[in-house]
């Protein structure tokens, strides 16, 4: 890749004097982000500043992190100091509650502590049997797709795909398909009116009678209720009857001082968070590994030739074909790398300090961005090649452990990211090993960040089966 022009200027560590300079003023941030979208914005700020963009947005200040080093800082040795809290706080109120995504403290602790043991690599293979069942019935759809010539949406088939999957095993709940694809809509709902009224300047209150408040609040009503009622109906039935899943374990919980069950509001949030992260990240991926097999005829046909050489063509695949399937997870990392389903993650900084150049106020917005750390030239050779053998053993010797981050890092690293590998790793092999998939001729997705990586024009692709279903 070439160099933005300013970055070779950069270096690090810098030990020069912190830098107090403003950056672009709102309007130019609001007219920039308008036509060429956040995340365009934000990489070209990136090329223009170096490793530590800076922006002035109103009152707030807003630092990117980009540089390994620096994330280390942020995410761990000076995590303290970042915490989430008020960059969380719209995300809290108005989509996530106070599950263990946007809590903090004492509570964060004690929900973390509870709910690892449920994620553990080992604890997830029980799901298998689940994510291989939606596998074969996302199979099942696309065969019919391809016999009546018609294209699928991919964001919507792998939505849906991963949704069902959280759903089923995480709640022990199966949902009819056209209730499970209209609380998608709702859950997308939510994220697109939080992270839009996240940029504005004024904000009316919820209560004011506009559209776009209406919308929301009837998506959070429906998502919600959906919610209350795979918990009544758990507790409609006699607990010594519950399955070993997450939701039992929230409802089962005391705590260790007083002996007291969780609140129903806190079980609700619990749930709510891990459905809405729980599918909406891994549906990305999977969407955006489907574009690079596209974009990469080269390493499709080798994903393709591990698939043949180590699945059963007379029977569904155990766990240990999947384990066996190298090349394919070296892809799933690599589509990781250039499409992080979390583009950026939020921080506050608490107290004033310094970060490499820059002077960090007490308030400011701290963004931690691996969308561009994925793509620093100083730690992977042509970023914007797609090449999954980057992630080689032997290649990955010696990367600095933070130039790589699609699931967070530290304490808040991601709860489910091996749930997620997993999943993303058998839906892969069943599916690549019995399709081929081509976007709609001329269609182009057009990449964009809403706090989430995202295909505003969509993802129109046609299906062909390569072999019959086995038996
Ligand atoms: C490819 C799929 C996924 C990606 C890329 C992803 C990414 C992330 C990232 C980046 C964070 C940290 C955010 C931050 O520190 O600001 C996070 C946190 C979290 N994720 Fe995931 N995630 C994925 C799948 C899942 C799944 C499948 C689940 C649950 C079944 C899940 C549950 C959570 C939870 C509960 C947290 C909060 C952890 C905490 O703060 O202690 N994620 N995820």
């Amino acid at each position: 890749m070439m160099l933005p022009p300013h970055y070779e200027a950069v270096a690090f560590p810098n030990t020069a004097r912190p830098r107090r300079d403003e950056g672009p003023g709102l309007l130019r941030i609001a007219w920039e982000v308008h036509n060429r979208g956040a995340l365009q914005f934000f990489m070209d700020q990136w090329g223009a500043q170096g490793d530590l963009p800076h922006l002035r947005m109103g009152r707030h200040k807003l630092l990117l992190v980009i540089h390994p080093e620096h994330v280390r800082e942020v995410l761990v040795t000076r995590r303290k100091a970042f915490e989430k809290q008020q960059s969380w706080e719209a995300s809290r109120l108005l989509l996530l509650g106070d599950g263990l995504i946007a809590s903090n403290g004492a509570l964060w602790k004690r929900q973390r502590r509870l709910m690892s043991t449920f994620f553990t690599p080992r604890s997830i293979e029980r799901y298998y049997p689940v994510m291989l069942a939606e596998a074969e019935e996302t199979a099942r759809r696309w065969e019919a797709a391809a016999r009546a010539g018609e294209p699928i949406e991919m964001m919507d088939e792998m939505m849906r795909v991963a949704a069902s999957v959280i759903v089923r095993s995480m709640f022990g709940t199966d949902v009819s398909d056209g209730r499970l694809h209209s609380l998608q809509g709702d859950v997308e709902s939510m994220i697109k009116f939080t992270t839009r009224r996240e940029m504005l300047p004024l904000k009316l209150p919820l209560w004011a009678p506009v559209r776009s408040h209406r919308s929301y609040q009837g998506a959070r009503d429906r998502v919600h209720a959906f919610i209350r009622e795979v918990v009544a109906r758990r507790r409609g039935t006699p607990e010594s009857s519950w399955p070993d899943d997450l939701l039992s374990k929230l409802m089962q919980a005391r705590d260790a001082q007083s002996g007291e069950a969780m609140s129903d509001l806190l079980v609700h949030d619990e749930s709510l968070g891990i459905f809405i992260a729980g599918h909406e990240t891994t549906a990305r991926t999977m969407s955006f590994l489907w574009y690079a097999l596209h974009d990469n005829p080269h390493v499709a046909e080798r994903v393709r030739a591990e698939l043949d050489a180590v699945l059963p063509t007379d029977g569904p695949p155990t766990l240990e074909h999947i384990k066996q399937l190298g090349y394919t997870m070296r892809t799933i990392k690599e589509v990781l790398r250039l499409y992080p389903p979390s583009p950026h993650q939020p921080r506050d900084s608490h107290t004033d300090q310094v970060l490499g150049t820059q002077q960090v106020e007490a308030g400011t917005y701290v963004m931690v961005f691996p969308y561009a750390t994925h793509r620093h030239p100083d730690f992977w050779d042509e970023p914007e090649r797609f090449d999954p053998d980057r992630f080689l053993p032997e290649r990955e010797e010696g990367r600095h452990s933070f130039a790589y981050y699609p699931f967070g890092a530290g304490q808040r690293i991601c709860l489910g990211n091996s749930f997620a590998m997993l999943e993303a790793h058998i839906l892969t092999a069943l599916l690549a090993h019995r399709f081929t998939a081509d976007l709609a001729r001329g269609h182009r997705p057009r990449i964009e960040s809403n706090g989430m990586l995202m295909v505003p024009n969509g993802m129109p692709m046609h299906v062909t089966p390569r072999r019959e279903p086995p038996r």
